[in-house]
């Protein structure tokens, strides 16, 4: 199983993609494998007239990793009480076209950090909102770390052990997702 993490910021010392990478270390191992990416600056402002089957190539390979993903793990800041323009310009183009586009009955699911008292709880609500509306399937509930400077140790992992298994709770209901039915409901024969 394949696991893509998407840190809505695009800085190099985002608490975001801190909590991205905190994220894939809770994947116990075995359960998946987990990457992040690293393309979402490259991709171009969303032009319908762009928007042809020769895709330009930044849209390309953000649409093939999300293809190659059994399930995708965003955590997006919060600007301005909603998603960062960019992140929400890369959903318009992975949602097209609309009725196969690669979100569609994807299992995704969304945290968030910000640096304030509120921890993005509206960003995250947005977020959902959008990637609903492109079909995927959203799972897990919300994820706030607030004060996000303070909430990360050394190595990255979470310093408060609530939110930690909060975010493993979130992981866990991701993976589950993936997991075909018949795995989840087998029982042993009596
Ligand atoms: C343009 C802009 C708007 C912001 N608006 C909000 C906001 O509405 N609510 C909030 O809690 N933090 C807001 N912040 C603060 C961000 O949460 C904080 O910078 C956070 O660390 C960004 O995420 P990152 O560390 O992953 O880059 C804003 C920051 C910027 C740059």
């Amino acid at each position: 199983m394949q696991v893509l993490g998407i840190s809505g910021s695009l800085r190099g010392g985002s608490h975001n993609t801190e909590l991205v990478r905190a994220a894939g270390a809770l994947i116990e191992a075995g359960d998946a494998e987990f990457d992040v990416y690293d393309g979402l600056k490259l991709v171009p402002p969303y032009d319908k007239d762009d928007d042809v089957p020769d895709a330009p190539a930044a849209v390309a390979h953000m649409r093939a990793a999300i293809v190659g993903a059994d399930a995708v793990l965003f955590a997006t800041p919060e600007y301005n009480s909603s998603i960062p323009g960019q992140l929400k310009n890369a959903i318009d183009w992975l949602s097209r076209p609309i009725a196969t586009n690669v979100l569609r009955n994807k299992p995704v699911t969304v945290v968030g950090a910000s640096t304030g008292m509120f921890g993005a709880v509206w960003a995250q609500a947005e977020l959902r909102k959008v990637l609903a509306a492109t079909g995927a399937r959203v799972v897990g509930g919300e994820l706030p770390v607030p004060h996000a400077h303070e909430r990360f140790d050394k190595d990255g992992r979470l310093n408060d052990p609530e939110l930690e298994q909060a975010l493993a709770d979130v992981v866990r209901s991701l993976v589950e997702a993936v997991r075909p039915v018949s795995e989840e409901s087998a029982t042993p024969a009596a």
